[in-house]
């Protein structure tokens, strides 16, 4: 794999800055935040009122700690325009969750927000080890879902010469990654899985292809599934991380020449991690739900939003900037089976370990009996001699490392729903209710 690291002199001076002078631009950031917030939303004006705080009583970065949260639920209340800040002649641009379980979240950007997004990508795509003149090939996908138009200005931004694919139809994206030489690919690593296997379909050698970097996020993913992208392509792949309420893609990103967790872009976005079930602030380092306040945003301000992810903040290392580790997982994506909690990562992390069965996995969680039970679909990887040794040797390791019985079933090559965006990792088939 190629050097990538960055020139210290092309990095932008406050990614590279003393934590007091990061410290001193978010304080100031952060009053203007919570006053803008606190003037023109009226949801903020009374949840603020609510829990009897000001923005003026706010003096030190820890004083946030007294100002409500956001949740999911009150961007859905306000349903379409109510969070937002400004007039909306001056919304440049919305972006909206699915909203496939009830009513969608809407955000807006105004021109300076879109441009303040462009900057944070475009910074990330740096920190990945892409350069301008690259060939980048964005296969997020395009339209109200936030991972293609963010990819795509940042790229944009950082002077790279963009291909807008967006997702699907896998075997095109194969030859216009080749036809085109696209250096950097901005995909979720789920539906990297799948190129790979149209690679392979196609007879041509992955490692030989002009890709050196993956921007791959979207989805929670492991360092095991790092290291299988990695050397089947023989890439750099590095983790991208972002949320439509905050902004988009471009919230935190890793470093190409660490590799250890995503640097928030903290001059933007405010990071601060909770206890979930006390809502209590708890130190850097240990594990909790993700919080963040936007610092700059002036269509839709964010005030401690809830993310419902799971991670803990460490010290800066390649930046000054506070690193996220990458996240564990979803609290609403946990699976209690028979009282141990699971995450879908763990299993992830098990898979890669056995080298006779294909990356693609989903689970399936049914009742028989009283009984609930926890299926792996697997597939056989390309080639493998036994695979049903493979399942078993899976499901031993699951029970050992994770500490649940499992069963793990074979299905034929292509049987596990592959994905072209998020992967669906859990089929919940028990009964409702
Ligand atoms: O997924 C934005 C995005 C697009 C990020 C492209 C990165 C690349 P939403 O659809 O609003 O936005 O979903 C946000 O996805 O709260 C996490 O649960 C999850 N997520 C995003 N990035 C990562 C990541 C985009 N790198 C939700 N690792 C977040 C783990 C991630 N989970």
């Amino acid at each position: 794999m190629k050097d990538l690291t960055p020139r210290r002199e092309d990095l932008e001076p406050i990614e590279i800055a003393s934590r007091d002078e990061i410290a001193a631009l978010q304080l100031e950031r952060m009053k203007w935040s919570l006053r803008h917030a606190y003037d023109n939303v009226p949801f903020y004006r009374k949840s603020f009122d609510d829990a009897g705080v000001h923005p003026d009583d706010l003096k030190t970065l820890s004083d946030l700690a007294k100002f409500p949260f956001t949740l999911k639920q009150d961007l859905r209340d306000n349903y379409p325009f109510g969070m937002f800040a400004v007039p909306r002649e001056q919304i440049n641009r919305l972006h909206a969750s699915s909203g496939t379980t009830g009513q969608p979240t809407v955000v807006g950007y105004t021109k300076r927000d879109i441009d303040t997004w462009a900057t944070v990508v475009a910074r990330s795509l740096r920190a990945s080890g892409t350069r301008p003149g690259d060939v980048v090939h964005v296969s997020y996908g395009y339209g109200l879902f936030t991972g293609g138009l963010g990819a795509h200005y940042g790229a944009e931004k950082l002077g790279c010469t963009v291909v807008p694919v967006s997702g699907g139809m896998t075997e095109r994206q194969v030859k216009l990654i080749e036809d085109f030489g696209a250096s950097t690919i901005m995909v979720t690593p789920s539906y990297m899985l799948s190129i790979l296997d149209e690679y392979n379909r196609q007879g041509r050698d992955p490692r030989k292809s002009s890709l050196n970097v993956g921007v791959f996020g979207a989805e929670p993913w492991t360092n095991s599934m790092r290291e299988e992208i990695e050397q089947a392509f023989d890439m750099h792949a590095v983790d991208i991380y972002g949320l439509s309420e905050v902004m988009g893609p471009g919230v935190a990103n890793e470093c190409v020449e660490t590799k250890d967790g995503l640097h928030i872009w903290e001059d933007h976005f405010y990071p601060e991690i909770i206890n979930p079930d006390t809502g209590e602030v708890v130190e850097d380092g240990e594990l909790g739900e993700l919080v963040f306040t936007s610092l700059t945003k002036e269509g839709f301000p964010i005030i401690r939003y809830r993310t419902r992810d799971l991670t803990r903040l460490l010290p800066g290392t390649a930046r000054s900037m506070r690193r996220m580790e990458k996240i564990t997982g979803r609290t609403d994506d946990m699976i209690i089976l028979r009282g141990v909690n699971i995450f879908p990562t763990q299993i992830e992390e098990q898979l890669m370990t056995v080298t006779a069965l294909s990356p693609h996995f989903q689970i399936e969680l049914l009742r028989e009996g009283r009984m609930d039970q926890m299926i792996i679909h697997v597939e056989a990887a390309e080639g493998a001699s036994d695979p049903d040794a493979a399942c078993a040797e899976l499901q031993k390791k699951i029970k050992r490392n994770v500490g649940v019985s499992t069963r793990v079933t074979l299905a034929e090559i292509g049987g596990v729903a592959r994905s072209q965006g998020k992967a669906v990792r859990t089929i919940d088939n028990r009964p409702k209710g």
